[in-house]
């Protein structure tokens, strides 16, 4: 008889309040393809779960064969605040500190670090680590007191966080390398080419760059902008931004 392993119930309720909620089929396919440790996985759907799997993740299909545990609809929904469509929750271990430090300080750097200065919605945090993962960014560091790893932050980022390095730091703790800060008040970016080993620092969706924040810049650099209009929206400026790196000589994928 094959060993069923240990009670995925059991797992789930040990590591609930330390483990990063992977919500979601797209999550868990995510964390999985970056390298989380996923110690259980839970759907009320297997086979339409392994279904997905095989349609749109063939690289994982194994790994999820053998993570994803089948429970009864009242206990998946009893496990998250709110059921996902794909009926898919997952548990992953949060990487240590010490590991992102690491990434974020080591040199040569070969991509920007994304610096969110006091960000307030987690939408965008979620948002804005979804792009850095995508441009393939050295990671995201948020200043202040909003948690870049709020499971409402690992829900915007799509379980992306394990494809990049994501922190909490001060101002005063940021990674070397030279710091572009990015303001309407700036050069235009269409004239400036972003190194490779740039801290692109973005303000708070409320009041912009913090003084510190403004005192560490070497740089500040504006997207084009019409002049009646007041700013864009945070995620959507780090987007732009990380794309005038990837089309300007940065190398992403
Ligand atoms: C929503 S905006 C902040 C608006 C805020 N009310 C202010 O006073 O600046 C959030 C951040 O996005 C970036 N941003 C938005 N529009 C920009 C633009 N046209 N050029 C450069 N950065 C911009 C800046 O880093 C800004 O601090």
């Amino acid at each position: 008889m094959t060993d069923p392993g240990p009670d995925p119930l059991r797992v789930w309720h040990r590591l609930a309040d330390t483990a990063v909620l992977l919500d979601g089929f797209h999550a868990l396919k995510h964390a999985v393809r970056f390298g989380a440790e996923v110690p259980v996985a839970v759907t009320a759907d297997r086979s339409a779960a392994l279904a997905l799997a095989e349609e749109l993740a063939p690289d994982v299909l194994a790994a999820l064969d053998g993570l994803l545990a089948e429970v009864p609809e009242a206990t998946y929904r009893g496990l998250v605040a709110r059921p996902h469509p794909t009926a898919v929750a997952a548990l992953a271990v949060r990487p240590s500190r010490e590991a992102g430090l690491r990434k974020l300080a080591h040199t040569p750097r070969t991509a920007p670090v994304v610096v969110l200065d006091n960000p307030r919605n987690l939408g965008n945090a979620g948002a804005v680590i979804r792009l850095a993962a995508g441009f393939g960014a050295t990671g995201v560091v948020t200043t202040g007191t909003l948690d870049p790893w709020h499971p409402a932050v690992v829900r915007g980022g799509a379980g992306l966080h394990f494809a990049t390095a994501v922190e909490r730091l001060t101002v005063a703790e940021l990674p070397p390398g030279p710091v572009f800060a990015l303001d309407p008040e700036g050069a235009d970016i269409r004239g400036v080419r972003l190194p490779d080993d740039a801290l692109l620092a973005f303000g708070s969706e409320r009041s912009g760059l913090s003084a510190e924040l403004r005192a560490r810049a070497d740089h500040l650099v504006a997207l084009p902008m019409r002049p009646q209009v007041s700013s864009y929206n945070l995620a959507t400026s780090v987007a732009m931004t990380l794309y005038h790196w990837s089309a300007t000589g940065g190398a992403p994928v």
